[in-house]
C-alpha cells in the first residue's frame, strides 16, 4: 500500500474504482485511452507492459507496430504472470502502462530505473498534487509531458456490464529521458471515445451503454 498516494496522508478521497474481486486493482484500460496516447506519443524500439492484466493495453500498444512484452504479478490469462513491477531490474526501451491505484508511487520509480526512453503512465488527474510527491518525483524526475483527457475514462472490473460514466479525471504522464524540457500540460481533444468504440478480448464491439 502506498501510503503517499493520498493527499498527505490524509484521507483517501471517495473511491470510484470499487473493489476487485480477482486480485489487486484489476481494471482493463478501454481502448480508446491508450489510442489516445499512442496517437500523440512515437514510441522506438520496444514496449513494456508491466502490469498487463488481460492485455487490454498490450494489445492496443501492438498496433504501433513496436514490439510489446506483457508481464503481470498475477495470472490474467495474458503475457507472462508471477512478475512483480517493483522488483524487477530490467532495461528496456520504453514501459506503458495503467498500473495498480495503491503503488502508483512505486511504479513511477520502478519505470523510471527501468526505462531508456519514454515511460507513460496512465494515473488520476490528482496525481498532480500532494506534498511527498512534489518534493520527490515532481522536484527531482518531474515528467516531460502531462496529457489530460477531455472525455472521462470508466473503468470496469473485468466482464462487469458497461453501465454509467466515470468521475475521475486521468492523465498521461509521460517520462521521457531523450526530453530536457520542463513538463508540458497538454490536452487531449475530444472525439477518443467514439473514434475508437470499447471491444472485448473476441473483437466484438461492448454493448455501448453509457456515453
Ligand atoms: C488497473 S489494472 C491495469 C491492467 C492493464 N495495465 C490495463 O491497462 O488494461 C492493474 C494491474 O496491475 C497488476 N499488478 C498489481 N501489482 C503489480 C505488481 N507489483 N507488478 C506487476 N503487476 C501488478 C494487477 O494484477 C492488474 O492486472
Amino acid at each position: 500500500m502506498d501510503s503517499t498516494y493520498n493527499l498527505n496522508g490524509g484521507f483517501k478521497p471517495t473511491l470510484k474504482r470499487f473493489a476487485d474481486l480477482e486480485g489487486p486493482d484489476f481494471f482493463p484500460t478501454p481502448d480508446w485511452a491508450t489510442h489516445a496516447l499512442i496517437d500523440n506519443e512515437a514510441f522506438e524500439g520496444s514496449i513494456w507492459e508491466p502490469a498487463c492484466g488481460d492485455g487490454a493495453m498490450a494489445r492496443v500498444l501492438a498496433t504501433t507496430g513496436c514490439p510489446v512484452v506483457a508481464t503481470d504479478l498475477f495470472d490474467r490469462r495474458y503475457g507472462e504472470a508471477g512478475v512483480d513491477f517493483l522488483q524487477t531490474s530490467r532495461n528496456v526501451d520504453n514501459i506503458v502502462t495503467n498500473p495498480p491505484y495503491n503503488a502508483a508511487e512505486g511504479f513511477v520509480r520502478a519505470g523510471i530505473a527501468q526505462s531508456r526512453h519514454k515511460l507513460a503512465l496512465l494515473l488520476r488527474l490528482a496525481f498532480l498534487e500532494g506534498a511527498n510527491r512534489q518534493r520527490t518525483i515532481f522536484a527531482m524526475v518531474p515528467p516531460a509531458r502531462v496529457w489530460v483527457f477531455s472525455e472521462r475514462i470508466t473503468f470496469y472490473p473485468a466482464g462487469a456490464i458497461r453501465q454509467g460514466s466515470g468521475t475521475t479525471a486521468y492523465a498521461w504522464f509521460v517520462w521521457d529521458k531523450d526530453s530536457s524540457a520542463t513538463t508540458e500540460l497538454k490536452w487531449f481533444p475530444p472525439g477518443y471515445k467514439s473514434r475508437y468504440p470499447e471491444t472485448n478480448q473476441a473483437g466484438t464491439k461492448y454493448p455501448m451503454l453509457f456515453k
